[in-house]
């Protein structure tokens, strides 16, 4: 009989809830209208899709009107950056001076890519905070960085390569007061996609004027992704065509997805506390375990500000690809850095940002664990990594 294999690779992707399964299935076959028809198969998929919207607003803590469906947060990320910017440039009273973009080096590429673009194209200008050895963001850093032609601050809500937790509140507090006291407001947004499974997102809360979400990570379908658009927040539609969604988003909806997305968000809300502290008890017992047992081993990132499910290691003497393939062989599945840059053997930007040098970040390796992960898993786990770090380090004569 084949082994059975064990995935450790949460962050990069989740399976779809059985639930959120079951609740898409109808609109694959007899509810396949378009949400645009004005029809009874259409009414029927619109309705769908607005139940998902009253699930989402209730889970931002925001109005039904204030969430924008997209294929997800890469597009989401996208539209929050650049659409902000633009929107700033038409409206701007500030003349010729480009509009300021403080973001942080080690934010998912999507955010990155669109900062830079935007830099080369001569629409922004745009600072890129360092994080520090503990993966955190410094408050004082944002606070000294903001000029009076900042426009957006966009700052992850935890890393999704190291699970590293950044003070997004006290960071939203900050843009309030400067907010308070000038005419053109900084808009504040963060990429919660790490976050929403384990930490409140409530957008009051947080502070923040937007908020990027993805169904794939919190056990839905992938290609759906959100972005909860604080109201009057200054934006323009990156993507033309129709007017759904408010206008922002061009095309026909991901009915199945969004269905399944509006599903995972209520199982997800409701589980939180129970998920959180099985994972991290988890979580803690594996590092633990890890820790003890194998010589050289470093974990990444600060030791109490971080997700439950998120582990990323240095292992002395070793490169992060041949652990990976060897934990491949045992059948256990998990990652080097995030997904979206699998196929890149350059060392990690995240890991970079918080000090490694390439070796070490060569040598490293991202364990994310998730709400079907057992402690048998993790014990499985612990003992095969440690077989294949030593059959590595014999074969590499240390
Ligand atoms: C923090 C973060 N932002 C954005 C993304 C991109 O998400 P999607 O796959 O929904 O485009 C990911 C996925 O790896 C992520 O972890």
């Amino acid at each position: 009989m084949a082994k059975k294999r064990i995935y450790l690779d949460y962050a990069s992707t989740t399976p779809v809830d059985p639930r959120v399964f079951s609740a898409i299935k109808p609109y694959f076959s007899v509810k396949f209208g378009n949400p645009s028809s004005i029809h009874s198969f259409g009414r029927e998929a619109g309705e769908a899709v607005e139940k998902a919207r009253h699930q989402a607003a209730d889970f931002f803590g925001c109005d039904q009107s204030e969430i924008i469906f997209t294929s997800g947060a890469s597009e989401s990320n996208n539209l929050a950056v650049k659409g902000t910017t633009i929107a700033r440039i038409s409206h701007s009273s500030q003349g010729k001076t480009k509009p300021h973009i403080i973001t942080t080096q080690f934010e998912h590429s999507c955010v990155l890519a669109s900062c830079k673009k935007l830099e080369q194209q001569g629409m922004a200008e745009v600072t890129y905070l360092p994080v520090g050895k503990d993966g955190v963001v410094k408050i004082l850093d944002v606070k000294k960085s903001i000029k009076k032609n900042t426009a957006l601050v966009s700052v992850m809500y935890a890393n999704n390569e190291i699970g590293t937790i950044q003070p997004i509140r006290e960071i939203g507090k900050i843009i309030k007061k400067e907010n308070s006291e000038r005419g053109e407001k900084i808009i504040f947004h963060t990429d919660a996609v790490q976050a929403v499974n384990y930490l409140d997102c409530k957008i009051d809360n947080l502070g923040v004027d937007l908020l990027t979400a993805s169904a794939h990570k919190i056990y839905g379908p992938k290609g759906v992704g959100l972005l909860a658009v604080r109201k009057n927040t200054p934006m323009k539609r990156i993507q033309d065509g129709g007017g759904q969604e408010f206008g922002m988003r061009a095309g026909t909806l991901n009915v199945a997805g969004i269905v399944g997305f509006g599903e995972a968000l209520e199982i997800a809300e409701k589980e939180r506390p129970r998920n959180f502290k099985i994972v991290e008890k988890l979580k803690g017992h594996m590092v633990g375990r890890i820790l003890e047992e194998i010589q050289g081993v470093k974990l990444n990132g600060s030791k109490t500000k971080r997700l439950p499910g998120i582990a990323n290691f240095t292992v002395r003497d070793v490169e992060g690809e041949g652990l990976l393939l060897g934990l491949d062989l045992e059948g256990i599945a998990v990652s080097t850095g995030s997904a979206c840059s699998a196929a890149d053997l350059r060392p990690s930007h995240v890991l970079a940002a918080i000090g490694l040098s390439e070796e070490e970040s060569h040598g490293s390796l991202r364990v994310s664990l998730g709400k079907y992960t057992t402690k048998q898993e993790a014990d499985i786990f612990v003992d095969t990594l440690k077989k294949v770090v030593d059959r590595l380090r014999m074969i590499a004569g240390k």
